[in-house]
């Protein structure tokens, strides 16, 4: 990855900081991607470490189009080219199904399914058009092919992005040499899902209780597995790699 140009979307907390640190110190040139100008600032401090590393801000919302367009030019103009792209930009909040509001909805859906969509169609467009054979990781949930009680807006995203990226691993995979990959994380800590969806002492017991490794993952280990799929897996195209201490599987209490 020495040199080669990486997009994190949501890289200013959580995994995709900690996706965009692995990179940079890995030696590439990542553009980290959010909302909000000062917490973008405040991640490239943490991800250089007084390091002479290569890490550049764009603030943007994955949401809309005029945004993600203008941050694929302002990745090219900035480093070049553009190698990689983590979808990692994400939105989530407990609400149970017949409570949550239409905006709300609507807001999780845009925000992780049209998110990835919009990122993904704008970058391998550029990728196409100049003969690069890109990789793309999306982030996804072990609840995209499982059940996400308290969660149906995001759990259906993700479960659309899931097939998203098995479908773009099909058709971009054959016609354009593009991998396209997906990481189920299960609880990650020092993440916003760990701050939003386990905030009380109770469902942070409930949760640890789950997993059968009886902890929770470090945004460290999603990094590594990040970066193992885009640099060295380079025959791994349409696969989900679960990373959850097997949370997921554990159905039984025993
Ligand atoms: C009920 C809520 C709510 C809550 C927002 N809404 N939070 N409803 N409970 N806690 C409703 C609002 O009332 C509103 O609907 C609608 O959602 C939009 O809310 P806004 O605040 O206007 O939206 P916005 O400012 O765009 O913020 C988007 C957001 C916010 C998703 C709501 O939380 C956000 O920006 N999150 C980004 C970071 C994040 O969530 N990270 C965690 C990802 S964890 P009404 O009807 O009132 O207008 C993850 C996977 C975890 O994705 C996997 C675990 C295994």
């Amino acid at each position: 990855m020495k040199n080669e140009v990486v997009i994190v979307t949501g890289g200013s907390s959580g995994m995709g900081k900690y996706m965009a640190k692995k990179f940079a110190h890995e030696g590439a040139k990542v553009v980290i991607t959010g909302r909000d100008e000062a917490r973008l600032q405040a991640a490239k401090e943490d991800i250089l470490e007084g390091k002479d590393l290569q890490v550049h801000p764009i603030v943007m919302d994955v949401r809309n189009i005029e945004d993600v367009e203008r941050m694929v030019d302002e990745t090219v103009q900035k480093y070049g080219a553009i190698h990689h792209l983590v979808n990692n930009a994400a939105g989530n909040f407990i609400a149970p199904t017949e409570k949550l509001s239409i905006n709300g909805w609507n807001t999780v859906i845009d925000i992780v399914l049209n998110g990835t969509f919009y990122c993904s169609h704008a970058v391998g467009n550029y990728w196409i058009e100049n003969g690069i054979e890109g990789n793309i990781v999306n982030m996804v949930a072990t609840y995209a092919w499982n059940a996400g009680a308290g969660v149906i807006h995001s759990a259906s995203a993700k479960a659309g992005v899931l097939t998203m990226t098995r479908t773009l691993a099909v058709e971009w995979g054959r016609r354009y040499g593009i991998r396209t990959n997906a990481i189920a994380p299960g609880p990650i800590d020092r993440t916003g899902g760990a701050e939003k969806l386990w905030e009380s002492v109770e469902a942070a017991k409930r949760t640890l209780k789950s997993v059968p490794l009886g902890r929770l993952g470090e945004p460290e280990e999603i990094a590594d597995l990040a970066y193992f799929i885009l640099n060295d897996a380079t025959y791994m195209n349409g696969e989900v790699v679960t990373l959850d201490g097997g949370q997921w599987l554990n159905q039984f209490p025993f």
